[in-house]
């Protein structure tokens, strides 16, 4: 533990005699004394370095002591500082103006030694519970800052438990405040049996994993306990459990702040000072954030599963009634995909049309498996019953927010940049993005599978259909910037087709 440092009283009098009277009053009781002559001098000393009083002169040349208190109270950094006015005079209007002036205290020449002392005394002990006040203040005020940082990042479907505690660990370990962190936190993962070592010296973070070394604290099952300790305190169980642990890891401990839970453990250890509940309350809540954020963010995940294969068993469902047309589903998501990514779109897009575009078919269900299955060509009427499946899927999907990119698939998938496509005719921006990027892949798909009604092609064949036109496909069809992405990643593409035939 550190030695607390000696409080130190800064005296200003013109007087040389005077400053020698206080300071042989001040320096035997153990007080560092700084004495100075003027104002200036004194006003530079408190911007430099550490003060804990000031026994102010009230008659000197140049600045005298009710100036130089207004500028120390002034002073939003130096306010704090308890000032006490030497005087001769007793005329009460005197007192007044040292009030005015912001004084603290009041003492008259020639001074009383135990007076002197007990009012230095008194002002000192008010200095320290201010100073602590100001510190738990500031401990508040950067743990809001840190928890706005935490929360306003915190993507629940990106969210990853390790690399948030990374994040967290360093954000603590680098504070500027040395005397407010502590050297090494520990933190204790996989239900307690990994750990992660983490320290911060000289510029350097440090990091290192130990696997498999359980810390058993029974029963800890979905409960949290912790708090904080300095050496000479009392143990209680878990902290000798934690100690234990920690020698065993050749980790001494001056004291420490812990949390322990079967989810996660927190053990920060060797603040530069004795560490006091407001450390445990900080801990307690970064603790908490990392904890309610997994919970949340394991729950959002599960919720995004579930949708997914929702998604999926719907489309196959489709698919009952079809020729087997394979992986088909599957590849067009990652077709439309690695156009999108191609396109620059944003991330969000990418990862929804990689799954959306899985329904674009799903009206097929309502189609006659006799038409579906059919070997030859479609009759006109056939052919008319068919185009319904576009509108009979976006019907299927419905109008959820969430599944709207996959309902504009499902209506405009056959429409076609030119205007010459079903079931509207709609004609180059107001058909939806999504679905004129997943009608050139859909062709491509279909060109490179067998059909009921049609061999499948090779890469070449279809690719060529694609850009160079066949009668029924031609390249006006396409939206011109999403051939020519086509064409930039028709190998990428056609890898797609090969993996997952
Ligand atoms: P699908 O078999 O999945 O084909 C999707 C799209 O790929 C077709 O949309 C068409 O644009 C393109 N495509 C498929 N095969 C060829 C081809 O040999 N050459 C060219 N140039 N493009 C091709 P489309 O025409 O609107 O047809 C929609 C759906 O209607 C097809 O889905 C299929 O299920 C059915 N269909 C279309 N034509 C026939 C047919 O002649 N016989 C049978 N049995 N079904 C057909
Ligand atoms: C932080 O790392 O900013 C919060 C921890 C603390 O206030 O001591
Ligand atoms: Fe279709």
């Amino acid at each position: 533990m550190k030695e607390s440092k000696p409080p130190v009283i800064l005296c200003v009098d013109d007087e040389p005699q005077n400053l020698k009277l206080l300071q042989a009053v001040l320096s035997p009781r153990g007080y560092e004394v700084l004495t100075v002559q003027n104002g200036f001098l004194a006003l530079e000393i408190l911007k430099t370095q550490p003060v804990d009083i000031v026994l102010l002169d009230v008659m000197m040349p140049g600045m005298d002591g009710y100036e130089v208190c207004r500028k120390i109270k002034e002073d939003e950094s130096l306010r704090h500082i308890p000032v006490i006015m030497i005087t001769a005079l007793t005329a009460k209007e005197d007192r007044i103006k040292g009030i005015e002036a912001g004084a603290e205290e009041f003492l008259n020449k020639p001074f009383d030694t135990t007076e002197v002392l007990a009012r230095i005394n008194m002002l000192l002990r008010v200095k320290n519970l201010n100073d602590k006040l100001r510190k738990a203040y500031a401990q508040i005020d950067s743990l809001t800052g840190f928890s706005e940082r935490l929360i306003l990042s915190f993507d629940p479907l990106k969210f990853d438990f390790i690399s948030t505690i990374d994040v967290v660990v360093y954000q603590i370990l680098s504070q500027k405040e040395e005397f407010n962190k502590p050297q090494t936190v520990v933190a204790g993962i996989n239900g307690n049996r990994d750990w992660i070592i983490y320290s911060f010296a000289d510029g350097r973070f440090e990091r290192n994993v130990i696997y498999g070394l359980p810390l058993k604290i029974e029963p800890l099952k979905d409960s949290v306990r912790g708090g904080f300790f300095n050496k000479e305190q009392e143990l209680n169980s878990d902290i000798e459990t934690v100690l234990k642990f920690l020698s065993k890891q050749n980790i001494s401990v001056e004291n420490m702040t812990y949390y322990l839970s079967d989810k996660l453990s927190l053990i920060a250890i060797n603040y530069g000072r004795q560490v006091t509940v407001y450390d445990a309350s900080v801990m307690h809540n970064i603790f908490l954030h990392i904890l309610f954020m997994n919970s949340l963010s394991q729950q959002v995940k599960e919720t995004e599963d579930a949708f997914v294969y929702t998604i999926y068993a719907l489309a196959r469902s489709a698919e009952a009634n079809d020729e087997d047309t394979g992986n088909h589903i599957l590849r067009i998501g990652e077709y439309a995909a690695t156009i999108a990514e191609e396109l620059k779109l944003p991330q969000l897009f990418v990862e929804r049309i990689k799954i959306q575009a899985l329904l674009h078919d799903v009206g097929k269900v309502h189609i006659h498996p006799d038409i579906l299955r059919k070997p030859g060509k479609l009759t006109i009427e056939e052919f008319e019953h068919m185009k319904q499946h576009t509108v009979l899927g976006a019907k299927i999907i419905g109008n959820h927010p969430k599944l709207k990119m996959a309902a504009n698939i499902a209506l405009h998938h056959h429409e076609k940049w030119d205007g010459s496509g079903y079931p509207y005719g709609l004609k180059g921006e107001n058909i939806a993005l999504e679905a004129r990027i997943v009608t050139i892949v859909d062709i491509y798909d279909a060109l490179r599978s067998e059909r009921p009604y049609k061999p499948a092609f090779d890469h070449e064949k279809a690719y060529r259909i694609i850009t160079e036109g066949d009668g029924r496909s031609m390249p006006e069809h396409f939206d011109p910037q999403i051939l020519k992405t086509f064409k930039s990643v028709a190998s990428k593409i056609e890898e797609i087709y090969e993996k997952n035939k």
